[in-house]
């Protein structure tokens, strides 16, 4: 059951030990009590945003002179909240930034966490606006087994392949929450007016704490809260503290920023809009995310092209029937294939993607078919991925992590 604060249920399992019925989607945990995956109609509902239909995707294209990013367009970013706002500020020419982040828990990033950056580098270069990515080093050091320099390690290592996803240094500040925090007199003044605006209760209430979580998780949202606000960057917004803010991320941190959007108009300051992404699977279907913490469940910016194929032939499940006969009779189901659906994320070719589904749901396609396609496509991204990253050194990350104007006057 949801709670006041459309919180789902923490808990994985009840007390009986049996599966809920009712998904969870938190920043902590995501599991789908339906093999096809989170009912995201009903989470829309639960949390309080607002689907993104035919209108808002027409009013993007009007606006930007140019068809919506296909993540848009096959419903993969689908939901919002004050996107309308953010598309008329724009078409009268006022300004708005974007802020995303990554919370730095291993060395390496998985393929679910580089589709909120892929996305936001289309949103800043289709809008042209300034960028602010928060490594939460310090969330990591609080809810893991990591020490503060493994932690601060990480940020390094994850913001490599941030950058070698092709942001530009003149529009996008990069910061590790250990060491810009210390550092800024302002973002820690947003903090402080955040923590004195959300009581125990209520943090309780939206993120599940209990009396035996550290003082340091329970004032944490805090600290994701800040980059909402233009004051937090006085080096960027030359102090402003009235510039709108969009936050694209997958719907597991809507949390964050259902609190924030609730503390905003009480500390003067705009609510900050969002674009919500559905989930990218775990290789072994619909019901969870991938994550890092299950190696198995994942496909690495680091991984090589042989564990690639490895793991997709291995792991990823199959919507196929169960002998080639079955399969050639009944067809496929895409619904609940994970190949099919990592193609959905990855093929931006929508004809190509359509004929995949019409073959592969007729059983004219077989599911080693499927597999080689997206083994093929994920081993030419992660080569050019990995190239591009080594060109990354100490010092282009010093130079995006480095507190300073960008090229927007304000
Ligand atoms: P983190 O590191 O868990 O995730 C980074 C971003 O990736 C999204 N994400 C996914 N998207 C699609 N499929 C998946 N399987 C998947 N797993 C993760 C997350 O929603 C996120 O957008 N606390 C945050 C860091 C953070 C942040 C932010 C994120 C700080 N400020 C503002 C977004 C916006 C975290 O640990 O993210």
């Amino acid at each position: 059951m949801a709670n006041t604060t459309g919180m789902a249920n923490l808990n994985l399992t009840g007390d009986d030990g049996t599966v809920p019925t009712e998904d969870e989607v938190n920043p902590w945990e995501v599991h789908a009590s339906s093999a096809t995956g989170v009912d995201y109609d009903k989470l829309i509902k639960r949390f309080g945003s607002s689907p993104i239909d035919s209108a808002l995707l027409s009013k993007f294209e009007t606006t930007l002179g140019q068809p919506p990013h296909f993540l848009l367009r096959r419903g993969i970013v689908f939901s919002h909240r004050d996107m309308d706002q953010i598309l008329a500020l724009h078409s009268q020419g006022k300004p708005f930034f974007l802020y995303t982040g990554r919370g730095p828990s291993s060395e390496a990033m998985h393929m679910g966490h580089v589709i909120p950056f892929l996305f936001t580098k289309w949103l800043q270069e289709a809008f042209n606006v300034p960028l602010v990515i928060q490594m939460t080093d310090d969330e990591k050091f609080l809810w893991k087994d990591i020490s503060l320099e493994t932690a601060r390690s990480y940020t390094t290592e994850n913001a490599k392949d941030i950058i070698a996803l092709g942001f530009d240094p003149e529009r996008t500040f990069i910061f590790s929450d250990l060491d810009y925090i210390g550092s800024s007199p302002e973002f820690y003044r947003n903090m402080c007016r955040v923590q004195k605006a959300v009581t125990f209760n209520q943090a309780k209430g939206i993120f599940g704490f209990t009396e035996s979580d550290c003082i340091g998780k329970i004032s944490f949202p805090a600290i994701q809260a800040a980059p909402s606000f233009s004051s937090s960057f006085p080096h960027i917004f030359n102090s402003r503290s009235d510039i709108p803010c969009l936050i694209p991320c997958a719907i597991d941190q809507d949390p964050y920023f259902r609190m924030t959007r609730d503390v905003a108009p009480r500390i003067g300051c705009p609510k900050p809009a969002l674009l919500h992404s559905t989930f990218f699977p775990a290789l072994q279907g619909c019901q969870t995310k991938m994550s890092a913490s299950d190696p198995n469940s994942s496909v690495f910016l680091t991984d090589t092209p042989k564990a690639v194929k490895d793991k997709i032939n291995k792991y990823a499940f199959s919507g196929g029937g169960a002998t080639v006969e079955e399969h050639k009779k009944n067809g496929g189901n895409c619904d609940i294939d994970v190949s099919y659906q990592y193609l959905r994320f990855f093929l931006d070719d929508d004809q190509r993607l359509e004929k995949i589904l019409q073959d592969y749901s007729s059983g004219e396609l077989l599911t080693g078919y499927l597999k080689k396609e997206l083994i093929e496509l994920l081993q030419a991204f992660l080569k050019s991925h990995q190239e591009k990253r080594k060109a990354v050194t100490d010092e282009v990350v010093k130079q995006f992590m480095t507190p300073r104007k960008l090229k927007f006057d304000y």
